[in-house]
């Protein structure tokens, strides 16, 4: 089987091609053809986050310049200029809310042939939804065009298989899954592939969200994460007696909240004098004291999950889950106490558009769709 994946829940662009023996298990040989990425951080870096329709119109820009980068490995042929009429005015309806795009795709499908593929994955949530569309009416477009299968994938559900993308033990179910980006924070008990419950997930900001909107309080750059990361990694001893609150850690539930942690953080900002706060040691400080604050409660609500529904394995994805310190501790944690930590490998955590042809060629809950009855899902949860 071959699989064209694309993927535009937030501020990448991605299309993959992958090639796997159906049905598919993580123990057999999934390859990757092609995988190509268009990242928008540059440009929402100015807003401290990502802003909904400029990443539509981004998204709408790149996607079919990303799909002609991969067209070698999707061995696209030309034909003579086919224009049909007929098709040329459906493809135009399928993409009436994207004319830059109906407009690429009019000039571009009639000149080549269909590609040998059997489907075309595509995200439908949860997702920021004017840049979801996008990728669906894409995926719908070329569906229709080139008469080829859609599956719909949960893009949750993909970060948490994208650790599979290198070759890799396989886990023992049950296992606790903690999916954490700039939009999601979520824990999950997974029964097995594709039976999951939702145990936990934020009560407010997510915690790359937190990281994000804390590093621009301190006047960091964007992803916050990685900036909060690297400032964190420079701190070399106390000097402004910073203490962060641990939010819900003793709570009963496993879920999460990062807002107050924000707030924490602009308070103590704001009390500080001009020269402390630009200074490297506040910063170096301020950022270790929110990274051992995030990291620590992640750690220790996936830990209690673990122990309390007796798991095998944990399973980590998501752009937070490249924080180096993260990943320590909960390796650490897991070593402890006899459990499996899956982590994926760093190009993975972020979005990518392999993880979701792996996905859609892994799960059960990849559903099948024809052009004309898929639509995104903003909300959608794991177990949705
Ligand atoms: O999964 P992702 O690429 O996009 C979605 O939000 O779906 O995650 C992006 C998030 C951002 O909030 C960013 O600050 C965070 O991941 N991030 C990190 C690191 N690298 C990216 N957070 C902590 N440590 C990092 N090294």
């Amino acid at each position: 089987m071959k699989i064209l994946a694309i993927e535009t829940s937030c501020d990448d662009t991605a299309i993959s091609l992958a090639e796997y023996k159906s049905p598919y298990s993580l123990a057999k040989n999934f390859k990757i053809l092609a995988e190509t990425v268009s990242s928008q951080e540059k440009l929402h870096a100015e807003y401290g986050g990502v802003f909904p329709s400029l990443a539509k119109r981004e998204h709408q820009k790149n996607a079919l310049p990303l799909l002609i980068k991969i067209a070698g490995s999707l061995n696209l042929k030309k034909t003579k200029n086919l224009a049909n009429a007929e098709k040329g005015i459906k493809l135009g309806k399928i993409l009436e809310r994207n004319p830059e795009l109906s407009e690429q795709l009019a000039k571009f499908l009639p000149k080549y042939q269909k590609p040998k593929i059997d489907k075309i994955a595509i995200t439908i949530g949860p997702g920021l939804e004017p840049c979801l569309w996008v990728g669906v009416n894409f995926a719908r477009a070329l569906s229709f065009y080139w008469d080829i299968p859609l599956l719909g994938v949960n893009h949750i559900e993909a970060h948490l298989y994208s650790c599979w993308l290198t070759p890799k033990p396989l886990p023992k179910f049950p296992a606790i899954g903690l999916v954490v980006s700039g939009g999601n924070t979520q824990l999950a008990l997974i029964k097995k592939i594709g039976q999951y419950k939702l145990i936990g997930e934020t009560r407010d900001d997510a915690a790359g969200e937190c990281f994000d909107k804390t590093a621009r309080i301190l006047g960091l750059g964007y992803p916050g994460g990685k900036e909060i990361a690297k400032w964190a990694a420079k701190f070399k001893k106390p000097a402004y007696n910073i203490h962060l609150p641990r939010p819900m850690l003793h709570d009963k539930s496993f879920d999460f909240s990062f807002s107050g942690l924000k707030t924490a953080v602009l308070y103590d900002f704001k009390k500080r004098d001009n020269k402390t706060k630009s200074s490297e040691n506040y910063i170096s400080e301020m950022a270790k004291e929110i990274q051992d604050s995030v990291t620590e409660v992640l750690t220790a609500k996936t830990i209690k999950a673990a122990e309390n529904y007796e798991v095998k394995s944990i399973i980590l994805g998501g752009g937070v889950s490249a924080n180096a310190k993260l990943r320590l501790i909960m390796e650490n944690e897991c070593h402890k106490r006899g459990l499996a930590c899956f982590l994926p490998d760093p190009q993975y955590t972020a979005d990518n558009a392999s993880m979701i042809a792996l996905c859609a060629a892994l799960s059960p809950k990849a559903k099948n769709y024809n052009w004309k009855n898929i639509k995104p899902r903003p909300n959608l949860k794991i177990n949705g």
